[in-house]
Order: C-alpha cells, then sequence, then structure tokens
C-alpha cells in the first residue's frame, strides 16, 4: 500500500540572548553597515552557557506537536538535523526522544550541514512512504555560535543560533499535488567542494571541536547556481512552473543569496520569506525558523504551495516542494 506524508505542525525556538553587528563591532573590526550591505543580516540569537542543541531542539519539538495537537507518544521517528550536536554521540535526537517520555520508534541525527534539514525531510518523508513510521518530527536544530572563532571577521558575523521543527504524518494513498503533501524532495553533494566549507576540527581528524572556515566568495557563486538548478529539477518532476509557487523559504544564509536565486528563478520578492535579518545563518535550524515565522504572521496558510531550499558544506544542497 501507498502512503504520503503531510506536514500538520510547525514550531520553532531561538535562544533568548540577542546580539547586535555594533555588539560585534566591538570585538572584531568590522560595522553595522558593512554587514548589513553585505549580508543583510541585523542581529542573531546566541545560546546561553550551558543552553545545548537539545534544549533548542526539544522546545521547537513540543511547539510543532502543539501546533499540529499531536501527542508526544504518537511520535515513532524523530530525524534531527544538526551540526553542533550535545556530544559527539550518542544523537541528540534521542535526548529529545527521551525528553518526551519516548521509548518506541526510532530517532537519530542527520548531518548535511545548511542543507541538514531538507535532507531530514526527505529521510522522514521517504520512510513515511515506505510505512515504517506513522508520525515523524523532522527539526533542525543548532548552537553555530560554539563553532565559531570570535576572532574571525570572515565567519563570525555570519551565524546564529536556533530551532526548528515540523510534524510529519503518514496518510493513506500516493502524494497527490493539488492535496496537503509533501511533493517531492530533491538531494545533491559534490564533495570535491569540501575545503570550500568545514570546520578545522572534529573526533577523527584532531580530537578538537574546532571553527569553521570559509571561502565566501566561491560559496556564493556556487550557491545561486546550484540553488536555481535544484529548484527547476523539483519543479519539472512535478510538473509545475515558479509561477505556481505562493511561498519561497529559502535558507537564509545571506540576503544577497536569497534575491539573487528568486531574481534567477523569476520569483517576485513578495513571495519570499526572509528571517535573515533576525536571525542569521543558523544552519540546519534556517529552513524551519523560516516556517514557524511565515505561520506565525498568517502569511503562510493551509493548502498553499511551497517551495524550500538549502545549501551548506559538502557541498550539500537540496530543495523540497510542499502542498501545505
Ligand atoms: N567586516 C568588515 N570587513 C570584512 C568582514 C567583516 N565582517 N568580513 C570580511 N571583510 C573584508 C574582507 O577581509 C575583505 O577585505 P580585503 O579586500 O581587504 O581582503 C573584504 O571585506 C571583501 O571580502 P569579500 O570576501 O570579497 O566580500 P564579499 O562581498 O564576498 O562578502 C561574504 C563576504 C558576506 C562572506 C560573501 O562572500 C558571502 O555571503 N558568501 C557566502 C557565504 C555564506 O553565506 N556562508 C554561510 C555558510 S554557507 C551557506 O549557508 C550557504
Amino acid at each position: 500500500m501507498l502512503f504520503h506524508s503531510r506536514v500538520v505542525g510547525c514550531g520553532a525556538h531561538l535562544p533568548e540572548r540577542i546580539v547586535t553587528n555594533d555588539e560585534l563591532a566591538r570585538r572584531v573590526e568590522t560595522t553595522d553597515a558593512w554587514i548589513v550591505e553585505r549580508t543583510g543580516i541585523r542581529q542573531r540569537h546566541i545560546a546561553a552557557e550551558g543552553e545545548r542543541t537539545s534544549d533548542l531542539a526539544l522546545a521547537a519539538a513540543r511547539r510543532a506537536l502543539e501546533n499540529g495537537a499531536v501527542s508526544p507518544s504518537e511520535v515513532d521517528l524523530i530525524v534531527l538535523a544538526t551540526t553542533t550536536p550535545d556530544d559527539t554521540f550518542p544523537a541528540t535526537a534521542t535526548k529529545v526522544q527521551a525528553a518526551l517520555g519516548l521509548d518506541h520508534g526510532a530517532a537519530f541525527d542527520l548531518q548535511a550541514v545548511c542543507a541538514g534539514f531538507v535532507y531530514a525531510l526527505a529521510v522522514a518523508d521517504n520512510a513515511l512512504r515506505l510505512n515504517q513510521a506513522k508520525t515523524a518530527l523532522v527539526i533542525g536544530a543548532e548552537t553555530f555560535s560554539r563553532l565559531l572563532d570570535w576572532q574571525d571577521r570572515n565567519t563570525c558575523v555570519l551565524f546564529g543560533d536556533g530551532a526548528g521543527a515540523v510534524v510529519l504524518r503518514a496518510f493513506p494513498g500516493a502524494p497527490d499535488p493539488k492535496e496537503r503533501c509533501v511533493l517531492s524532495t530533491h538531494l545533491h553533494s559534490d564533495g570535491r567542494l569540501y575545503d570550500l566549507l568545514y570546520v578545522d576540527g572534529g573526533p577523527s581528524s584532531s580530537q578538537t571541536v574546532g571553527h569553521v572556515r570559509m571561502r565566501g566568495r566561491e560559496i556564493f557563486r556556487h550557491a545561486v547556481v546550484k540553488l536555481a538548478e535544484v529548484v527547476e529539477e523539483a519543479l519539472k518532476v512535478n510538473g509545475l512552473k515558479i509561477s505556481d509557487i505562493d511561498w519561497f523559504v529559502p535558507h537564509q544564509a545571506n540576503e544577497r543569496i536569497i534575491d539573487s536565486t528568486a531574481r534567477r528563478l523569476g520569483l517576485a520578492d513578495d513571495k519570499v520569506i526572509k528571517t535573515v535579518d533576525r536571525h542569521a545563518n543558523t544552519s540546519a535550524a534556517s529552513v524551519p525558523l523560516a516556517l514557524a515565522q511565515g505561520i506565525a504572521d498568517g502569511r503562510i496558510k493551509a493548502g498553499q504551495l511551497l517551495l524550500i531550499e538549502a545549501i551548506g558544506g559538502g557541498l550539500t544542497w537540496a530543495a523540497s516542494l510542499i502542498r501545505w
């Protein structure tokens, strides 16, 4: 028997502390004007000492479950996308599972850096389609600030912490693009581009946590081309046109990447949901944080067609079409 998945709940959580560009300008040689002009970022939320990825993930998951009126006991799959797990192992997802009071189903982490949420959505959607689970929590959660070199102005101004989550439920029948469902997911990577964006630490390479290192200009160039390509692929597979999209909810890395991609695709600015000014780049959390914002302010409504995409280290990139 065929199944399809449907998003039934969405929630997010941000750490309380807000760090402005001016505050960063007191630490490294930068200015609010430079950061706003080059990235669109005005502030970011930063986790407090002792506040972990699992804390942010759990809060977002609880909100998503409440939003969907789903009892935690119904969840039988948790896929948590993160680059900043609490510990090297076990998976942070298992902590969330325990905190939700669950002792059944499966919980694991997924590492695709900034593309992690779309990858996690694909994994959960596939599991539900194959009847391996009935109710899945898909979470993107990061304390990315812990990976930053706060002396490096090239990177420390770009990122923030946060978490977002969706609840997926399985329904009988193949996905129908006119009905509420995840229409399709499209995943790509190119490991030849590993060195464009990486962390110079890790358990196997150096037994340290390390810091983010980035070749920003090259990332920018690849991002605009690859994101437009994967979006075209998603539209083509579903026989849709860009004008069919109600909301474009892109990865929130940089406003210039978002604008260039939207322009390349021929998408009007008033169809784009942007949170990069307030959240900065929260890696795997950025897309679900933007989704939660679009729902909270009433823009995203049931039945609308959403296009999500993301690109990150690896390089990894992905897109999905969702009838919300
Ligand atoms: N404040 C002031 N000056 C800075 C800062 C800063 N925070 N950071 C870099 N500069 C300087 C550089 O040192 C350089 O100075 P130089 O010319 O004297 O050497 C100058 O600004 C220009 O640097 P560029 O790297 O050429 O600046 P660019 O216009 O490309 O903007 C940026 C840099 C914002 C990083 C851009 O390349 C970018 O957005 N790239 C994408 C990177 C990204 O989004 N990464 C996130 C992870 S990947 C993802 O999620 C998609």
